[in-house]
């Protein structure tokens, strides 16, 4: 959309008032269709992004490409094992999980390779135990899953929204890792991640969800309800990855201001988790220790 100029069809603008944002480097209204520049100055850098600029496009395509090969023996390894391979998918709002997952599924057989992404509970689901819904997502044998969002609701959107009581999130924190175990303990391969972002950037995707009418489908109310809320999802997320970084199920912990590298790396981790047949450890090689890391310990 052209500056100053709001395009969008009326039928899409959302019909919810954005809160303002004061941050120390000015105010930012979602509303409105000029971008701050103090925004887009500080977006790429944000939380101490360590690169000055996003990977060029041609070697990203170039080595998507060539991890998606691996993917793909991957695939046909965890089929003809008969493995079970869960990946969840974690961040804030506009982190770039569906992305990532769309990079990681574009080549697989959708058969063998499911999505899960729930919507608020029903009022069913919302009386049983609280892991009884995705459990029923779990895989068979020879089968990938990706979460994008997960159990982990219940450690982020669930207590800052106010969706679940502090008792309730207390009762996950405990049995998160001890549900996890139980999964490791029995075969499952459970490989989790955290995108990490910086306020910024978050703003500045917001913006462009808010401006793009191609975009606009990916924000949401809980969205708008973030603005504001940017401190209580980082205590909630440092409390979380505190809480569940366990020996069997520890959390990757991927910075993912430039979606192309926080892509490449959480593929890399992928491949480099699973001995399959045919691996070419040349391709795979090394996730960036700049952007992937383990543990909360990670980002402090
Ligand atoms: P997404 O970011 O995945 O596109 P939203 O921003 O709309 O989706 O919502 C974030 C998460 O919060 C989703 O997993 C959604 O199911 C969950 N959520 C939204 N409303 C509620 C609610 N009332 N109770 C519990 N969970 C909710
Ligand atoms: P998109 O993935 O196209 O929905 O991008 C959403 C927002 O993230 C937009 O504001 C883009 O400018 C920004 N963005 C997209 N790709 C990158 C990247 N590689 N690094 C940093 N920001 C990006
Ligand atoms: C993402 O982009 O991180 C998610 O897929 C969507 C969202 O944040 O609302």
């Amino acid at each position: 959309p052209g500056q100053g100029v709001d395009t969008l069809p009326s039928v899409l603008v959302p019909n919810v008032d954005a809160a303002p944002v004061t941050l120390k480097s000015g105010s930012f209204d979602l509303d409105n269709p000029v971008l701050p520049s103090w925004v887009e100055e500080k977006a790429f850098k944000s939380g101490g992004y360590p690169y000055d600029r996003p990977l060029k496009s041609d070697k990203y395509e170039e080595d998507l490409k060539a991890l998606q090969v691996e993917l793909v023996k991957l695939q046909h390894y965890v089929v003809t094992r008969k493995l079970k391979l869960v990946l969840i998918f974690e961040g804030r709002d506009s982190a770039g999980k569906g992305g990532a997952i769309f990079a990681f599924r574009q080549y697989l057989n959708p058969r063998s390779a499911r999505d899960v992404a729930l919507p608020k509970p029903s009022e069913t689901e919302a009386g049983q135990w609280y892991f009884q819904r995705y459990i029923a997502e779990l895989p068979t044998a020879g089968e990938i899953v990706t979460f994008d969002r997960s159990w982990y609701n219940r450690a982020g959107v669930e207590p800052v929204m106010g969706f679940c009581t502090p008792e309730e999130h207390k009762i996950f924190l405990k049995q998160a890792p001890r549900f996890e175990g139980m999964l490791v303990e029995a075969g499952t391969i459970l490989l989790k991640f955290w995108l990490d972002i910086g306020q910024e950037m978050q703003l500045k995707r917001f913006h462009e969800r808010r401006h793009n009418p191609l975009k606009i489908w990916k924000l949401s109310p809980m969205d708008y309800a973030a603005l504001d809320k940017w401190d209580a999802y980082s205590a909630a997320r440092d409390q979380m990855l505190e809480a569940t970084h366990s020996g069997p199920a520890p959390w990757t912990v991927a910075l993912a201001n430039d979606k192309r590298r926080a892509r490449l790396n959480i593929i890399r981790h992928v491949l480099g988790s699973v001995d399959y047949d045919g691996r070419d450890k040349t391709i795979v090689g090394k996730p960036d220790p700049l952007i992937l890391g383990q543990g909360l310990s990670f980002l402090k």
